[in-house]
């Protein structure tokens, strides 16, 4: 038996597809050329810390008859970069709603040596400088950056150097952007930040030659996804406080209509039997009574791990919380012992 869909979710009883019990980074089907990718960015609610546990899920199929991999959600792109290092697949593809990063993507995969150029500019001229002259520099190019924004410059490449400089050197890595969609996120304060990261670039780029790079919603992938693809979801985070803002990639709402329109298409693709990957938020963290995403995701296998993320903006109160990857894939032992 290859596979079998029960309801929405894949059996993985004698199934090829099955996830991984354990990390399976030692598979036959590895890269043996052992380019490490990272993200090149910070971003909120980036998956770096949490790899270890979502590349359980990986199923051990992928880089053979699992060849392609779809990110619906990229943002900085931490599962992709950590499956681009350690797979070979054939078609991949990516999307996000933010353009401006989406354009970074593009950028990199086809002009990483005019980036480079820029970004080698922007580290040699704010290091040197003064924690005043630092802050001049950051707002001139914050200036700049908005002007790419409205449309008033269009240079991609500079556009997408600006991105990458302020993310580097703005508080927390954080993108917010104010009612009229301009940037406005303020100054960090870091000694030493590493603006230009040249073999980390060269390497992404050469791996997102195959890459299909889309400025979409994530409903748009449907076509992209068939029973060969692994689909790793990644929203924004149902808040699990009234102040906790990780939803608001501001321009772009994600409330719980979303979550559960989200909840409908996550179903659609389980029907070609994909296997489908899905992080969100655990509410039962602030409230035993919250039955969302169980309700939500009923019948599909919902994991709790442990996170370092902020639901405090008090560093001293941040504590590990859980967080829940939720898949289709079941055991049917576990079923059937119940
Ligand atoms: C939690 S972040 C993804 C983080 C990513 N996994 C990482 O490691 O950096 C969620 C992303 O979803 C994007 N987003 C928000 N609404 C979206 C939508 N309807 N369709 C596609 N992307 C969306 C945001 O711009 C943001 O980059």
């Amino acid at each position: 038996m290859c596979q079998s869909v029960i309801g929405d979710t894949i059996s993985i009883s004698s199934c090829p597809k099955k996830i991984n019990a354990k990390n399976n980074i030692n598979n036959s089907a590895l890269f043996k050329d052992d380019v490490k990718l990272k993200p090149f960015i910070k971003w909120a609610g980036g998956k770096s810390a949490l790899l270890e546990d979502i590349r359980n899920f990986y199923p051990s199929e992928l880089g053979k008859s699992i060849n392609k991999y779809c990110e619906p959600f990229v943002g900085g792109g931490a599962v992709l970069f950590d499956v681009l290092s350690n797979y070979h697949l054939d078609e991949i593809y990516i999307s996000d709603v933010n353009k401006e990063l989406l354009n970074v993507y593009k950028t990199i995969k086809n002009n990483v040596e005019e980036l480079i150029k820029v970004l080698d500019k922007f580290q040699n001229e704010y290091t040197p400088l003064d924690d005043e002259k630092r802050k001049v520099y950051y707002y001139d190019r914050r200036d700049e950056f908005n002007l790419y924004i409205v449309g008033e410059t269009t240079n991609k490449v500079y556009g997408s150097a600006l991105f990458i400089f302020l993310n580097r050197t703005c508080f927390n890595g954080l993108y917010w952007v104010n009612s009229k969609g301009l940037y406005n996120v303020p100054i960090g304060v870091y000694k030493n930040p590493k603006i230009l990261d040249k073999k980390n670039l060269i390497n992404i780029s050469k791996k997102l030659k195959k890459v299909k790079i889309v400025c979409a919603k994530y409903h748009k992938s449907f076509d992209f996804i068939d029973e060969n693809t692994l689909v790793y979801f990644d929203p924004p985070y149902r808040p699990l406080t009234e102040t906790a803002s990780f939803t608001s990639y501001l321009k772009h709402e994600f409330a719980d209509k979303e979550q559960i329109e989200l909840a409908e298409y996550f179903k659609r693709v389980s029907k070609k039997g994909v296997i489908c990957i899905l992080s969100n938020s655990a509410p039962k963290n602030t409230d035993e009574k919250d039955n969302f995403f169980d309700d939500l995701y009923k019948g599909f296998n919902i994991t709790r791990i442990q996170s370092k993320r902020r639901i405090n903006s008090n560093a001293s109160k941040r504590g590990n919380i859980n967080e829940l990857l939720i898949t289709n894939v079941i055991d049917i032992k576990k079923v059937e012992e119940t």
